[in-house]
């Protein structure tokens, strides 16, 4: 694991990792996530690029900057960083939020991108099923923190995976509740008035690739998929659920490697 580094954005402390030399490859992480979330391929992907991993606003070990993280918030304060680093170009692999992030920071800075992965993610706006739920589980959150984390987490998994990869729920449940309120409240705004993005998937003048787990209960496979159509973004089916880089973690790495090496 490298040494966590600091950036000092609007008064806001951002914290990010950085290793290797080489093309940038911007990873950023989801909903209750963290930088750390990529430990498991940065020594292999890290041999040939340089490695960024941040912390949203928000979550892991940067602070928040308001009650309402906005998608383009989150992308100016990446945007910031980057060029405090003087990197001009970088490819960017988003998990699921982290993929919304990157979806605003390509409409925002379109030469910057080199190479898009959206992991378990969206270009598509909530409906109002989805924006219910996150009203929801704010007001849950608010009543029990650690009840309601740790609930949303066993849901990431797929149904079958729940009763396996207990080891792994254990310990993204341990990093989730490093989550403060005010960030997971934030997070929930800013993705709740998101916009749609499905501009970006069918102007892009980069590469994008969507990978899909089949059995993603966040986001459902089929009506997902569906944003592809028309456009010249390479579809990934994986079969577990929206945790493909702990679910599917070898064919992960092997789309990294192939991808990146
Ligand atoms: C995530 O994993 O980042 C979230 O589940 C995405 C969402 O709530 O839309």
């Amino acid at each position: 694991m490298s040494h966590s580094k600091n950036f000092l954005y609007k008064n806001t402390n951002i914290s990010f990792t950085e290793k290797g030399t080489g093309k940038t490859v911007v990873f950023l992480h989801g909903f209750l996530e963290n930088k750390f979330m990529w430990d498991a391929f940065i020594p292999e992907i890290s041999k040939k690029n340089r490695i960024i991993c941040i912390d949203l606003l928000g979550h892991g070990d940067s602070e928040c900057i308001g009650y309402v993280h906005t998608m383009e918030t989150q992308a100016e304060m990446v945007w910031a960083l980057l060029n405090e680093l003087k990197i001009t170009k970088a490819t960017f692999i988003g998990h699921s939020m982290g993929g919304y992030v990157a979806l605003a920071f390509a409409e925002l800075y379109p030469d910057f991108i080199t190479n898009l992965v959206l992991l378990n993610s969206t270009s598509y706006e909530d409906n109002l099923e989805r924006k219910g739920n996150r009203d929801r589980a704010i007001k849950a959150v608010k009543q029990n923190y650690v009840v309601a984390v740790s609930m949303s987490i066993a849901n990431l998994f797929s149904e079958k995976n729940r009763n396996v990869l207990l080891d792994e729920i254990a310990k993204t449940k341990k990093e989730a509740l490093k989550t403060p309120l005010q960030g997971i409240i934030a997070a929930q705004e800013g993705m709740k008035i998101r916009k749609e993005r499905l501009f970006v998937l069918q102007n892009a003048t980069f590469p994008i690739t969507l990978i899909l787990g089949k059995q993603d209960a966040v986001m459902q496979y089929l009506e997902t998929a569906k944003q592809v159509e028309n456009t010249s973004v390479k579809l990934i089916s994986l079969a577990g659920g929206h945790m493909s880089y702990i679910e599917n973690r070898d064919e992960f790495m092997l789309f990294l490697k192939e991808a990146f090496n």
